[in-house]
């Protein structure tokens, strides 16, 4: 193993996501294991430019992997996308040593780490964390199944409601552009729809199940993408200009789809995924993103990140309507 590297800074970057706190932690094991300096940049890109960067030892790291957020903070940086702050930022990891870069975020992260990488030479090994899990080049980014979890526990609750009241319940869930978050957790708590930007909608399809559980006084829960054009409040707009509005509820999940306390899953990958990183690093590779493959831990070219993504799987949809056929 070649031992070039020896001083590695890490950050976390665009929204942060459960698991991100585990990977720091298993980055900075993994450095201290291998005898390396190990840096935390704080607030992102942010803190690379403002040399906001502080030696990490290995009690700096305890009891973090099981809380979400981040403690490194973390920032969607729009001064990086300048090339003086870039070198700015190049200045100051110089000014210590620093001579490898792991970042910890989602595709904006990878964009500005494949271009910084570019310009100076530093190596650069991403890890993917997002609650979208919306990157090419992995089937799994930090953060998903926690938030799945959690959106799933909320449509557990608003279940209640919609069947007690018998009412029709329209639940926007995050995501950004893509419905994975929405249709994954649709499968997994028998919605009777799902609305995503990955599908056309048919809407009129919709309005007439709709007004079937309303005749037949069934609820129903329809799950919406945010990414979905005017989101739950856009289709519950058309059902009131289509006569339908008295047994319609919209629900917004919002940001407490993005935090709390990782799963298995993601303390499992984070740990992974962090330790792969360093030992990349160690190996002399560089613009590389860690993540799975066919089912499997692999390095994958960076720039993949910026490619669409397409790993959501339409067969579910397909599932969700027939097992809610009256
Ligand atoms: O990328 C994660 C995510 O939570 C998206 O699902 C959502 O569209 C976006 O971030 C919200 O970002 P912000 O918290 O910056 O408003």
């Amino acid at each position: 193993m070649s031992t070039k590297v020896q001083n590695i800074a890490l950050l976390t970057s665009g929204g942060d996501a459960p698991g991100m706190n585990a990977s720091i932690r298993a980055v900075v094991r993994t450095c201290l294991y291998h005898n390396l300096n190990v840096f935390g940049i704080y607030d992102g890109y942010n803190g690379l430019i403002k040399n906001d960067i502080k030696e990490m030892k290995y009690k700096d790291v305890s009891n973090i992997l099981q809380s979400g957020g981040t403690i490194l903070g973390t920032d969607r940086c729009q001064e990086f996308h300048e090339k003086e702050m870039r070198q700015q930022a190049f200045e100051n990891l110089k000014s210590r040593n620093i001579d490898a870069l792991i970042t910890i975020g989602g595709d904006g992260t990878f964009k500005g780490a494949s271009i910084f990488s570019k310009e100076h030479g530093l190596p650069i090994i991403g890890i993917p964390a997002t609650i979208d899990n919306d990157i090419s080049g992995t089937e799994y980014t930090l953060g998903f199944d926690t938030a799945l979890n959690t959106t799933i526990s909320a449509l557990d609750n608003i279940r209640d409601t919609a069947s007690s009241h018998h009412r029709i319940f329209l639940v926007e869930v995050m995501g950004n552009n893509s419905g994975q978050l929405a249709l994954y957790a649709a499968v997994a708590s028998g919605a009777r729809e799902v609305f995503m930007p990955e599908k056309k909608e048919d809407l009129v399809d919709i309005k007439n199940k709709i007004s079937q559980a309303i005749k037949m006084n069934r609820s129903s829960m329809i799950v919406v993408s945010e990414g979905e054009v005017g989101g739950a409040r856009g289709v519950k707009d058309y059902l009131k200009s289509e006569g339908l509005d008295e047994k319609i509820r919209v629900s917004v999940l919002g940001h407490i789809q993005r935090g709390g306390r990782p799963t298995f899953r993601d303390r499992l990958n984070a740990a992974l995924f962090g330790e792969a990183a360093v030992v990349a690093l160690l190996k002399g590779k560089t613009k590389l993103m860690v993540g799975i493959t066919d089912g499997k831990l692999a390095l994958n070219d960076l720039e993949l990140s910026q490619q669409p993504s397409s790993v959501i799987n339409m067969d579910y949809l397909k599932l969700i309507r027939k097992l809610s056929v009256y």
